[in-house]
């Protein structure tokens, strides 16, 4: 009886799994691009200097494609005295000479949209250089600049009149305190970075109008659209009728008095003024989308914040649109090497919540200012991590050579450039600097790892690169680099693209994502987080699970095959070994379709 029902209705199952094949709703292009990170000075030289430029990251665009990017997002290529490696801008309009010239620019646009890869710019809103023309004139009072930045008088010194002291207690992210004495123009400006980066002040419309006819200016130049730097500190809070700002408050967390932490940023960081500027700037790109056309351009944010913080980026209660990439950092600040599969679901669920269904959901893994994924997790879990990042729902960020592997790399006290490193002196620089996962890609196993054919590199080449490298990696079908490209490839397919996802913490020890799109596969992503072997049951995964599924996708030390089969009731994982798992029985779809209307038992 059973059987004759399930054969009756086997047909109708079969006519609705078309009709929701062909009902699943259009992606825009974004929704579900993997991303890449380029940082401009460490991608590819072209020139021999051994700083990477744009014709080098030209060259290499079909490399972004073969592993199956979307689209990248360029740290800073602007014209820059380098004093944060492109983030303290002295012309927004310009290319910085040592990545080259503006033509260069234009060519690697036109390469990139020949190619089907979209281009994102940093946007660095918050700051200038103390280089730039605006700060130059501000600092001289010239009429119509005075309030481009920050400017505050300074407090009486009674040990010395002629050295007033600074404004109030407002520390800079990289020590000490965030005013610097301008002697030009007597007074203190803020600076919430280097003091060569001074603060642009917000609260000035005409700052407001500069900014968004720089976004106008590189849109004209064909850019798909901006991750904006630093968006949480544009504003600081409003000053009290004297014009002074009042002092942050202790956090209590160190006695270090220089130390960012020092305070509690109530009154610099996450005022209400930087979503609302997000919200005009998506205006922005929209209003230019309907006059110019083209696809959509989209936003990505820069905030580290707490995810009630983060979620009006989105969108808020009035209906504004936001950033369509308000960035999720959580991977990288709340997860490392000591995680349990319960943090891994907490961390992914609590970030799924903040996402409604008119929004998408995106993963970053690493970037320019943290330390690598393989460095963070341990060298053993980068292909699981991949495996995490790129089989959940949405968006992924890659950050260059994250793909290949590359780890921090040990650079010296007389080697360390980087500000945030070199402010914290000999003693303790290793815990600040970013110098480590800046280090030049990793090409090839030829002297300085094909990053140049010249003699030196700005950083110095990681010592790891005759074995992780592209050239390697690409003749090894266990390399990290082809596990990555088969999970791109894979993600492109009807689950990842539209299925339903859950996450499972089977124990301390094995996290587990289930993606299903009644349609298609099941694909099950189990991770190893430990070093003792695991034996789960597949059955108490996922409800109506075939007797065998079989290897999707394997991590690079794995025994088993892609294609082999293992028997759901006891899949057996080895310390740190991750892979995917496809469930592909139309029956026992039918099945699920006729007995329940979820495949999901949660
Ligand atoms: C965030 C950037 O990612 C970082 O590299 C930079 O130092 C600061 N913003 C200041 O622009
Ligand atoms: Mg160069």
């Amino acid at each position: 009886m059973y059987w004759r029902l399930l054969l009756l209705t086997s047909l109708v199952t079969v006519v609705s799994t078309v009709r929701l094949r062909s009902d699943q709703p259009t992606k825009d292009w974004w929704e579900h691009a993997g991303f890449y990170q380029i940082y401009p000075r460490s991608f590819k030289d072209s020139d021999q200097d051994g700083i990477g430029d744009l014709n080098g990251i030209t060259e290499k665009l079909p490399y972004l494609k073969d592993i199956g990017m979307r689209g990248f997002w360029l740290s800073p290529m602007y014209k820059s005295p380098m004093a944060d490696f492109g983030y303290d801008i002295s012309d927004f309009r310009d290319i910085q000479p040592e990545y080259v010239t503006m033509d260069n620019f234009r060519r690697q646009v036109a390469e990139a949209k020949r190619l089907g890869l979209k281009v994102i710019l940093d946007y660095v809103p918050n700051h200038s250089s103390d280089e730039h023309e605006w700060f130059l004139k501000s600092a001289q009072r010239v009429a119509g600049y005075e309030d481009y930045y920050v400017w505050r008088d300074g407090k009486p010194n009674p040990d010395d009149p002629s050295k007033p002291l600074p404004p109030n207690n407002w520390l800079s992210g990289f020590r000490g305190s965030a005013w610097q004495w301008n002697d030009e123009r007597k007074q203190f400006y803020y600076h919430l970075f280097t003091a060569k980066q001074p603060d642009l002040n917000f609260r000035n419309p005409k700052v407001v109008e500069e900014m968004k006819e720089i976004l106008r200016f590189w849109l004209d130049l064909g850019v798909d659209g901006f991750r904006i730097d630093s968006v949480g500190c544009m504003f600081e809070v409003l000053p009290d009728e004297n014009g002074d700002f009042p002092d942050e408050p202790l956090s209590g967390t160190t006695q270090d008095v220089e130390d960012f932490a020092y305070l509690e940023h109530i009154y610099t960081i996450d005022r209400p003024g930087n979503v609302e500027m997000v919200y005009e700037w998506r205006k922005l790109l929209e209003n230019y989308r309907k006059e110019h056309g083209g696809d959509t351009r989209i936003l990505m944010t820069e905030s580290w914040s707490s995810l009630d913080i983060i979620k009006p980026y989105f969108r808020d209660i009035r209906g504004n649109e936001g950033a369509q990439m308000p960035f999720n950092f959580r991977l990288i600040t709340e997860l490392n090497a000591t995680s349990t599969a319960y943090h891994f679901k907490n961390v992914i669920d609590s970030w799924m919540a903040i996402v409604d269904e008119n929004h998408t959901a995106n993963w970053v893994l690493g970037n320019h200012d943290r330390s690598r994924v393989g460095t963070r997790f341990g060298e053993r879990r980068i292909d699981g991590m991949a495996m995490v990042e790129l089989t959940l729902p949405g968006v992924s960020v890659t950050y260059q050579g994250d793909e290949i592997g590359m780890t921090d790399v040990d650079i010296t006290w007389e080697q360390t450039v980087d500000p945030a490193g070199c402010n914290e002196g000999r003693e303790n620089y290793a815990a600040k600097s970013r110098d480590p996962v800046r280090t030049p890609f990793q090409w090839d196993d030829s002297s300085l790892a094909g990053f140049t054919s010249g003699t030196n590199t700005w950083l110095p080449v990681g010592p790891n690169y005759l074995q992780v490298n592209v050239k390697v990696e690409s003749s090894n079908p266990k390399s990290h680099l082809n596990i990555f490209k088969a999970l791109m490839e894979l993600r492109e397919s009807d689950t990842f693209l539209y299925g339903d996802w859950r996450t499972i913490a089977f124990n301390e020890q094995v996290f587990v994502i289930v993606r299903d799109l009644p349609s298609s596969s099941t694909y099950i992503t189990v991770v190893n987080l430990g070093n003792s072997v695991q034996i789960i049951n597949g059955s108490q995964l996922v409800k109506y699970i075939p007797k065998a599924l079989s290897y999707a996708i394997v991590d690079g030390l794995s025994s088993h095959n892609i294609g082999d089969s293992v028997n759901t009731g006891s899949i057996k994982l080895q310390p740190y070994e991750a892979f995917v798992l496809e469930a592909k029985r139309p029956a026992d779809r039918m099945v699920r379709a006729v007995i329940c209307d979820r495949w999901l038992n949660f």
